[in-house]
């Protein structure tokens, strides 16, 4: 099916690795020209390589977004190199590892660190892009949250309540008429546990690896992680021509392993 996203251009947050990495590269498969941001310039780099060989025009704009002032930063380059921007994917976030078992020996850093991340990066992302997708009279605004903080309690409470801001903000732009009406949809994908090589899942395993398997076998109905580029075709869909209907949605990708109605 096509997308018709041919031409479009698009920020992927966080872009230069797992599910920002695959949403880009799907997105550049759609024929968008990507611009991504993230912290490690080689990562960088490494992903505008891969994203090139779709022929599409890329951007990448080193950025650490635990800084206040990083996302006006990357706004300002993508305005400065393209003056437009249609389709925002909101995916820099995390945290969900961060701090101690025990609340109250977690310092009160880690929550505002984990809100900034999650929760601010999107704010901030968010509130720029819109004015040069109402400009275009059309854009799309994905933001990749958790099933923690979406349907599904659990999880560190700053990380849980990180992800519920952002679906929140989600679901609140997409009621308000003024943006919808200028063609704007704000949508939320909530993974379950996917397996990024070389992240936090691989070094849970490294540790115990009969206690991982278990823990898989037991907690995930398909005996399996999701991979990287399942959430990201789903992100594509959200962002496609066809999908102008879905608005204000908070779609769960995680093998069925949440629990909530
Ligand atoms: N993987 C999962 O199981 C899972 C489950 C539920 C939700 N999610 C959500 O999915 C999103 C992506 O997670 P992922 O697992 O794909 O992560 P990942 O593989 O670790 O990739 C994270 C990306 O964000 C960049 N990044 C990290 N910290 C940054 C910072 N402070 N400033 C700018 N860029 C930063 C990384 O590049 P640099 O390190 O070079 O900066 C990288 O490009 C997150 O919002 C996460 O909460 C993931």
């Amino acid at each position: 099916m096509d997308y018709g996203l041919k031409g479009r251009s698009a920020l992927v947050t966080g872009g230069s690795h797992g599910i920002g990495l695959a949403t880009a590269r799907q997105l550049a498969a759609e024929g968008c020209n990507i611009a991504i941001c993230s912290r490690s310039e080689a990562r960088l780099r490494s992903a505008i390589a891969e994203l090139e060989a779709y022929g599409v025009r890329t951007l990448a704009v080193p950025a650490d977004l635990l800084e206040s002032s990083a996302a006006d930063h990357v706004m300002d380059a993508v305005e400065r190199e393209w003056g437009e921007i249609q389709i925002l994917i909101n995916n820099v976030g995390g945290g969900g590892r961060w701090g101690k078992e025990i609340v109250e020996e977690t310092e009160l850093r880690i929550w505002s660190e984990v809100y900034e991340k999650n929760a601010m990066a999107a704010v901030r992302f968010t509130r720029r892009a819109l004015v040069l997708m109402r400009q275009a009279k059309w854009g799309r605004v994905v933001t990749i949250t958790s099933i923690f903080g979406g349907n599904e309690g659990g999880g560190r409470p700053w990380f849980t309540m990180a992800k519920a801001a952002e679906t929140a903000l989600m679901k609140s732009l997409s009621q308000m008429p003024y943006l919808v009406r200028d063609g704007i949809t704000f949508n939320c994908v909530a993974p379950g546990g996917i397996h990024i090589p070389g992240t936090g899942f691989d070094d849970e395993r490294d540790r115990d690896p009969e206690g991982f398997a278990r823990m898989v076998d037991l907690e995930y109905p398909l005996g399996r992680l999701g991979t990287a580029d399942e959430v990201a075709a789903v992100v594509a869909f959200l962002c496609s021509q066809q999908a102008g209907l879905v608005n204000g949605a908070n779609i769960t990708v995680d093998g069925g392993q949440s629990r909530g109605l």
